[in-house]
Parts: structure tokens; C-alpha cells; sequence
């Protein structure tokens, strides 16, 4: 009975600042989106590739860490040749993942445990191996113009060569000779992923059929991959030079993509997609949702988002953490790149922070081990959608991987020497669940990519069962973010000096927050009492600190005079905030139990 009356006591409060929340903002405004490498995540029937009933298995792990939804990288039919982006059947699982069978169980059991799923969508490319490819080819009709196919040019010596000078985003040639057709295809990426024709309605229309078909199974959105890529220009014109001195004439980046990316097209495709998805939200009352990659010049990436009268994605990812700051940014780099997406989003714009994915070093690589903690913590506190990469919440790092052993064909392509700028395998390891074989991962020893050696004493079961660990830090991070004050709070950024960045999160009458970060190799004293935090109270105490930190939570913290180790990282908050946050967590159990 005593119990009851203080929970009620407790509930009143807590109610009232978790509900007003909840009432303006959607599921993927204050969900954090959890991006699963399925051959890495986990591997059910040992052949040393992860597999959706692997992925069933650990959906567990996600409810654990407070995470709402889950983004499956390609789960689709695929020769591999792109590991999965390259799809040669848009409507079908590949065997190696399992069935349609599997997938809809997959998909029962997260919507049993409440987290919405997510699709990745590939809609510039398919397979080589696609039957609309294979027809295509032969000029089967209706797919003789799925593709992109172009006649050759011929040099002065008559030798056939390219129709442009297009470059492949994993090198050479953007266009392919075939024989049967005496036509080249463009391929933006590997060779066996030639290039869809967008200016074909028919092309259109099959992709919103692949839309609608998982929207159908009941799959709640898309990641849509490489969109920039979906129009190239009618003209044929050659792309200029982009001056980069670091890139070899067969690299991508040797060329300035004026005529490859971004075309006006892209943006209405988008908005037309999301006409398609939109139908789905107003059939069932819940959100069906686009995430869009875009990697582009800032301009060009704030167009996604469309316009308020015909929005495109809900929204295009943020990689400025991932292509603007590295290990060596100053708390003043911090400040311009957060400010940068924040300042430049469309007013009516929902934000998001990605700093990691399957294509990058990852975080705990890019930033160093020590800022691992700084990194998911920022990422999850400014405003916006939370994006976390599978294994990044343990603060796993990148596998030093040998040519020899190289799967990526961005690495593959590039050579012995130039591999390691280029491989995405290092950050594609498999997840490390736990010290037994293989990280838990597989039973079999000979994995698909190896094992990162650290497993051993880097994985999920030591992390949860150490006082901290990174994963810990992630899980507090991630809880915090039910407060209004993180859902919709304000947000002002303050560099205290070259390496102590502050931020503050404030909502009305509800408890503030202030994040404070040491960047930097030597401790520092700062001082919080400054003009932009005039409105935070002096009465703070420590809610959250990194793993490193000396600082135990509850303890309170002199605003004007505090002192932070090397790359420190705090989440501040009032006494009656600090109350409120820790017990979030009994109060969800609680309510469970009394309601
Ligand atoms: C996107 C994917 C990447 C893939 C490429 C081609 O950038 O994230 O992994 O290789 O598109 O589909
Ligand atoms: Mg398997
Ligand atoms: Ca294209």
C-alpha cells in the first residue's frame, strides 16, 4: 500500500512531464532508429552469415538499450556483389537471410515488442542478375528501357569508347560494354549494378510497386539509399574536373558530379515516393516513413526535405558529424557543424545526428576509443531523431583487414595499395555479443568477415554486466531522451574554449539539461555561469558521465567551477530532474505492474 501511494505521488509528477510530450511529437521524431547489418548482427544456422532469424533472436537486445525502431540494411534476393545493395529480386529474401516466412516472423516479434521496422530501399540500381536486367539485355520488352543504354562514341582512331566521362562511385568507368546489345550501361556503382532508367514510367511505377508491397506486409518506412544517383544528365555532357589532388583520374571524387547527381528529378521522385507512403500513413493512422541518403553539398541535402506542401523525406540524414569533425575538431568545429545543420534545416525540419553507419570508419575509429562515449551522448541529446549503428553502442572499432581478406568491392577495386582508404569491411565486422566462439555471433568459426580480436573482452555480456561501460552510458543516454526537455527543448550550443563544448536542452517548467565535453588531452576548469545558460539553476547535478569520469551520478557539481578530465563527458540536470530521470525507469516497470 505505502508503495502505491508514493508511486502515485511519483506518477503525478513524472506523468505530467512524459505525457505533454507525447501528444505533439511522432514515433520517428522521438524513436532512436537502430541500423542492423544483417550479415554482421547475428547468424543463426552457422554458416558464418548473419540471418533474419538471428536478427529475431537479439530483438531483445534493442529493447533492452531503449531503442524503438530498427532499420534492416538489404534483406532482399542478391548475388552479393554489393553484399546486398545490388537487388535482384525487390519482393523476395535472399536465402542466405532466410525466407518471406522468416521475415514476417521477424516482423511479429518486433511489433510484439513495440519497435517499428524499417526497409532499406535501393532504388537506383539492381542486380545484373535481376530478370528485368537479364530481359533488358536482350531487349525484352517492356524492359528493353529499364536500363540506362547508350550507344559508343568513337575516338579519332575509331576505337569505341564510352559515351561520357563518368566515373563510378567505386572507380573506373561508369558504363559497361555489352555485346548482345552493342550498347554500353551506365552503372553508377559496381559493374553488376547497372543503373535504373528513371525517365521510364515504367521503371516508376515498379518501384512504388516494391514500396507498396512492404508497406502492405506492414513494415513501417524506408532508408532509401544512394538517392542522389536516381537522374543523370539527357545531354551526356561530360562532368568537370573538382580539383581534388588526393584522387586518382579512375576515382569518384576526381570528378565534380554536376551532371550525375542531384538532378531536378531526384527531388520530385522523392516527394512522389512519399506521396506512396503517405497513402499507407492516412490507410492505418501511423506514420509510414522515408529516411533518405544524401550525401551532397548542405544546399542540395536540405532540399530533400521538399517543401511544407510537398514534403520529401521525413528526413535526409545529417552526416555532418561524420564528414565535417574527426578525432582532432576543436569544441569551435563542434559548434559551427551543429550549427550548420541546425541553421540551414527548413524551420519546419526535423533534425537528426548520424555518426556512423556500414559505409563509414567507424565512430570509435574516426574519433579515437576515448570519444566514443562524447559521440552516441551528443548524437542523442540535440534535437532530433537518434540514429545509432549496430555495435557502436558497445563502442566497437574498426578490424585492420588484409587485402587478401577483402570482401568490399570498393575496396577490392581500388588496389593493395589504396584498399584501406576505400574498404567498408573493417566497420563491417560481426557484432561482438559475448567472449564465447566467434563473439557469440556464429557457431561456426570461419565467419564472413573475422571476428574483431577484441571480442574478448569487448562485447554486449561484459558491458552489461560492468558498474560502466559504454553501453551503459548508451542505455542512460537513450532514456533520457523520453523527457520533453530532449524531445522538444531548445537547444544552445557554447564553446567554453578550444576543447570544452557545452550544450543546454530547455523546456518551460521542466528540468533543463546541459551536456559538457571535455574534447581534448588535458583536464580543464570551466566556468557555466555564462550569458547563453543564464536560465539554468545553480542546483546542478551529474545525471549521466562517461565511463572515464570520476564523477559519480547523483553528485552535485559547482556551476561556476568545474572541473572535467580529459574527455569527459557530463549530462547535467537539476536535483528534481535527476529524481525524475532515474526513476523513469522503475516508473515503466511500475506502471506495468499497477496499471
Ligand atoms: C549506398 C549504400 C552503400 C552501397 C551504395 C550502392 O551508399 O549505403 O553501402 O554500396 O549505396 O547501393
Ligand atoms: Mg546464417
Ligand atoms: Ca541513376
Amino acid at each position: 500500500m505505502a508503495h502505491k501511494i508514493w508511486l502515485v505521488v511519483f506518477l503525478t509528477t513524472y506523468t505530467a512531464l512524459v505525457t505533454s510530450a507525447q501528444i505533439s511529437l511522432d514515433w520517428w521524431q522521438t524513436t532512436v532508429f537502430y541500423q542492423v547489418y544483417p550479415r554482421s548482427f547475428k547468424d543463426s544456422d552457422g554458416d558464418g552469415v548473419g540471418d533474419l532469424n538471428g536478427i529475431t533472436s537479439k530483438l531483445d537486445h534493442l529493447v533492452d538499450a531503449g531503442i524503438g525502431s530498427v532499420w534492416l540494411s538489404p534483406i532482399y534476393k542478391s548475388p552479393m556483389a554489393d553484399f546486398g545493395y545490388d537487388i535482384a529480386n525487390f519482393t523476395d529474401v535472399d536465402p542466405i537471410f532466410g525466407n518471406l516466412d522468416d521475415f514476417d516472423k521477424l516482423q511479429s516479434r518486433a511489433k510484439e515488442l513495440g519497435l517499428k521496422l524499417i526497409l532499406d530501399l535501393v532504388p537506383n540500381h539492381t542486380s545484373n542478375e535481376s530478370i528485368w536486367f537479364i530481359n533488358s539485355v536482350k531487349k525484352i520488352d517492356p524492359y528493353t528501357d529499364y536500363y540506362v543504354w547508350i550507344d559508343p562514341k568513337y575516338d579519332e582512331n575509331g576505337n569505341r569508347v564510352p559515351p561520357t566521362n563518368w566515373l563510378s562511385a567505386f572507380g573506373g568507368s561508369a558504363w559497361e560494354w555489352r555485346e548482345e546489345r552493342q550498347q554500353y550501361y551506365l552503372h553508377q556503382f559496381v559493374v553488376q549494378q547497372p543503373d535504373l532508367n528513371y525517365e521510364n514510367p515504367r521503371v516508376v511505377e515498379e518501384m512504388k510497386n516494391a514500396i507498396r508491397f512492404w508497406l502492405d506486409k506492414g513494415v513501417d518506412g524506408f532508408r532509401v539509399d544512394a538517392v542522389p544517383y536516381l537522374f543523370e544528365d539527357q545531354e551526356l555532357r561530360d562532368e568537370p574536373l573538382s580539383g581534388d589532388s588526393s584522387a586518382l583520374p579512375t576515382e569518384a571524387n576526381y570528378l565534380n558530379h554536376i551532371y550525375t547527381q542531384n538532378l531536378p528529378g531526384t527531388y520530385d521522385m522523392v516527394q512522389q515516393w512519399r506521396e506512396v507512403v503517405d497513402q499507407k500513413t492516412a490507410e492505418t493512422g501511423e506514420s509510414k516513413i522515408l529516411m533518405l541518403e544524401t550525401y551532397a553539398p548542405l544546399k542540395k541535402v536540405m532540399e530533400y526535405y521538399g517543401t511544407q506542401e510537398r514534403p520529401g523525406g521525413q528526413f535526409p540524414f545529417n552526416f555532418v558529424m561524420i564528414e565535417d569533425l574527426n578525432i582532432n575538431s576543436t569544441a569551435y568545429d563542434f559548434n559551427t557543424t551543429i550549427h550548420e545543420w541546425m541553421d540551414n534545416m527548413p524551420s519546419w525540419g526535423w533534425p537528426n545526428w548520424v555518426i556512423g553507419n556500414h559505409d563509414q570508419k567507424r565512430v570509435g575509429t574516426r574519433f579515437g576509443p576515448g570519444k566514443i562515449d562524447i559521440m552516441n551522448v551528443i548524437s542523442l541529446l540535440l534535437p532530433g531523431s537518434g540514429i545509432t549503428y549496430n555495435g557502436d553502442e558497445i563502442g566497437m572499432v574498426d578490424e585492420i583487414i588484409s587485402y587478401e581478406d577483402t570482401v568490399d568491392p570498393a575496396g577490392v577495386n581500388a588496389g593493395p595499395d589504396r584498399y584501406q582508404l576505400f574498404s567498408r569491411d573493417p566497420c563491417r565486422t560481426p557484432f561482438q555479443w559475448d567472449n564465447t566462439t566467434s563473439a557469440g555471433f556464429s557457431t561456426s568459426t570461419k565467419t564472413w568477415l573475422p571476428v574483431n580480436p577484441n571480442y574478448l573482452t569487448l562485447n554486449l555480456e561484459a558491458e552489461v554486466e560492468a558498474v560502466t561501460s559504454h553501453y551503459k552510458v548508451y542505455q542512460k543516454a537513450v532514456a533520457v531522451r523520453n523527457f520533453p526537455t530532449i524531445q522538444r527543448g531548445s537547444l544552445k550550443v557554447v564553446p567554453l574554449s578550444e576543447q570544452v563544448l557545452a550544450f543546454s536542452r530547455e523546456l518551460e517548467e521542466n528540468p533543463p539539461f546541459v551536456v559538457v565535453v571535455n574534447l581534448g588531452d588535458n583536464k580543464e576548469n570551466v566556468n557555466l555561469a555564462v550569458d547563453d545558460f543564464e536560465n539554468i539553476p545553480n542546483d546542478l547535478v551529474v545525471y549521466l558521465s562517461s565511463v572515464n569520469s570520476k564523477k559519480q551520478q547523483g553528485s552535485a557539481v559547482d556551476k561556476s567551477d568545474l572541473d572535467l578530465d580529459p574527455e569527459e563527458i557530463l549530462i547535467l540536470t537539476t536535483s528534481r530532474g535527476y529524481i525524475c530521470v532515474v526513476h523513469s525507469l522503475l516508473y515503466c516497470c511500475a506502471f506495468k505492474l499497477f496499471m
